[in-house]
């Protein structure tokens, strides 16, 4: 089984989806950590986006790993932990214009769908339920508010000791969801047959109950079926 969920930044999906993945026992997988991961090489690497060799050559032997230590997801890249770097301001605001280009979907589309192919999953991210998996068995598209968003995105950077003002953030968040709806391939779309969840008044529990709900709905419908 697939449950694909996807939404614009900060609309509440890693958090959401990380918990209904547990709660259901499937594989959970960030497809934005992907992303970028994929940045993070790029920027070490000192490459041009617009250099498409060497976009192509470190595509070729990046390796990119997804897990969860201890209830907490982490990322590897190239057997280096780069969990708290991946959410940076610096690859923030750089993961955009990457994963725009072509080849780097391509090469994330086939691993996201070689990971799935193992497990049922729960998979968050722009394109799930229109491009990586079409035919997923449930589609959720998350949405919320541009200031709630700002405000919960200001919370992951306190974390992570960094600060921005609301206004700042919102206006990043805003200029990142037109970059990612705008795009040539694969853009920010909520599938024709997704359910919208509207995020803004929800809490963490709230928005988990009622995607399992949603989950369960659609399962007893398979069953009729
Ligand atoms: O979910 P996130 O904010 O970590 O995603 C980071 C970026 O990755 C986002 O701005 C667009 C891109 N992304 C994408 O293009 N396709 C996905 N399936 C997931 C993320």
């Amino acid at each position: 089984m697939i449950i694909a969920i996807d939404g614009p930044a900060a609309s509440g999906k890693s958090t959401s989806a990380r918990r209904v993945a547990k709660q259901l026992d499937f594989l959970y997988l960030d497809t934005g950590a992907m992303y970028r991961c994929v940045t993070l090489a790029f920027l070490d690497q000192g490459i041009a986006f617009s250099d498409l060799a060497a976009v192509e050559r470190i595509l070729e032997s990046i390796e990119v790993n997804l897990s969860d230590e201890n209830g907490e997801p982490a990322a590897y890249v190239n057997g280096k932990n780069v969990t708290d770097k991946i959410r940076s301001v610096e690859i923030t605001s750089n993961v955009s214009p990457v994963s725009a280009i072509r080849e780097v979907r391509t090469a994330m589309v086939r691993l996201q769908r070689k990971i799935a192919s193992k497990s049922d999953c729960v998979m968050e991210g722009r394109d799930i339920g229109t491009v990586v998996f079409p035919n997923a068995d449930v589609k959720i598209f998350l949405v919320a508010d541009a200031e709630i968003r700002a405000k919960r995105r200001q919370d992951d950077l306190r974390a992570l000791g960094e600060m921005k003002s609301v206004e700042e953030l919102v206006k990043e968040i805003e200029a990142r969801d037109a970059y990612d709806s705008t795009r040539e391939h694969s853009p920010l779309q909520k599938a024709e047959d997704a359910i919208e969840i509207d995020t803004s008044n929800m809490t963490i529990d709230e928005q988990v109950s009622k995607m399992i709900e949603i989950v369960n709905q659609q399962k007893e419908n398979n069953e009729k079926l």
